[in-house]
């Protein structure tokens, strides 16, 4: 029996330094080299971590094609123990191991940073070799992408408001921002900015104080996809949208910037069933990728990379025009993109 293998390739490896399993998938390269996150991160096994780079790397081939950049989708993922210490020595070994493993790859793969990476780890990388991207500002790069991806998620909000509630405004409504870290904080005030009243939520409670210091209400994360509301914000991890999920969801909007946010593509018929405009992650996200690109890979300044990232706002009015189901949509935007095969 043969089965296909969707994925161009896919590397595993021991790293020499830090004996942990280092990943490198590749979705695509059929728009052109292979860009996406390196993760670090503790799984219950390298088989966990190689599904995880799975999944991220075909996400990053559609949100490339679907935002118009002539570059293929790929992951890197280092391969944490559940249970081990991570200590500094082993994670700058972890580093180390993984530039030497992209530096393999002569181009045709490139990193930036990702869950549990920063923009001071790509300087690791990038003494093994040069395709690396954001690294911090002094060092020539454009640093955390946080900032760009929340200005895609808000023009994603924005084109979803006005099909949804006939006005791009969010003044009067209510939206609940699950995740309150770099992206969720940024977008929260961006919405609170223009009149929203902003509920967050986030498994660290430590972040309730700032939150509140915000002027921000706080749902405990158990209750964040039942509150009611007019939009929620996915801004913490993939797979919150299950099909029991989709049933008790009490909004009529779900905009945000967790990557693979449905746990199959089913749930996209249910939420469209119930009436509840789902953009796809690939669409929202793809903020952080379009600055990084625009800037390090064709030199565009950053105010025309800021107005790039805010074309994402017309990819959703183009996919929610007339749509039943907006992941059908944008699938059907990436197919006319990618070569068939
Ligand atoms: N940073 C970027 O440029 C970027 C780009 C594209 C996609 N994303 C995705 O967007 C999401 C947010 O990114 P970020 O950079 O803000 O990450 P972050 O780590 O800064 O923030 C994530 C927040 O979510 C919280 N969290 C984790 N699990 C949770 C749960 N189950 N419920 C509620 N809160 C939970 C964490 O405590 C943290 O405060 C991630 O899924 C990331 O992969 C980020």
């Amino acid at each position: 029996m043969t089965q296909t293998l969707e994925h161009e390739e896919v590397r595993i490896h021991r790293g020499p330094r830090s004996g942990l399993p280092l990943i490198v998938a590749v979705h695509s390269r059929a728009l052109g080299p292979a860009v996406g996150g390196c993760r670090m991160r503790r799984y219950d096994g390298w088989r966990a971590g190689l599904a995880d780079a799975l999944r991220l790397s075909e996400a990053m081939t559609y949100k490339c094609a679907v935002s118009g950049l002539d570059f293929g989708g790929g992951k890197s993922v280092i391969v944490l123990d559940r249970n081990a210490p991570v200590t500094p020595e082993l994670r700058a070994a972890a580093l180390t191991d993984m530039g030497e493993f992209i530096a393999s790859f002569d181009g045709t793969y490139r990193a930036g940073p990702d869950v549990g990476t920063s923009p001071a780890d790509m300087v690791v990388l990038r003494r093994s070799t040069p395709h690396v991207y954001c690294l911090p500002e002094e060092h020539g790069g454009t640093g955390d992408s946080g900032a760009p991806t929340a200005t895609g998620v808000l023009a994603a909000l924005r084109a979803g408001a006005r099909h949804v509630f006939g006005s791009a405004s969010f003044a009067g409504r209510t939206v609940v921002v699950s995740g309150f870290g770099s992206v969720g904080s940024r977008v929260a005030a961006g919405l609170a900015a223009d009149g929203a009243r902003v509920l967050v939520s986030d498994v660290d409670g430590g972040r309730r104080d700032a939150a509140r210091r915000s002027g921000y209400g706080w749902v405990e994360p158990a209750d964040a996809l039942g509150t009611a509301a007019d939009i929620l914000v996915p801004a913490a991890v993939g797979g919150v949208l299950t099909p029991e999920t989709a049933a008790r969801l009490a909004v009529r909007l779900v905009v945000g910037p967790a990557n693979n946010q449905l746990s199959d593509d089913t749930v996209a018929d249910t939420l469209a069933a119930r009436g509840i405009v789902w953009v796809p992650d690939f669409v929202a996200s793809a903020g952080g990728v379009v600055h990084t690109l625009g800037r390090e890979s064709e030199g565009l300044d950053h105010g025309a990379a800021v107005r790039r990232v805010e074309g994402i706002g017309d990819t959703v009015r183009l996919l929610l025009k007339g749509a039943e189901n907006p992941l059908r949509e944008a699938k059907a935007l990436v197919g006319r993109r990618l070569p068939p095969g």
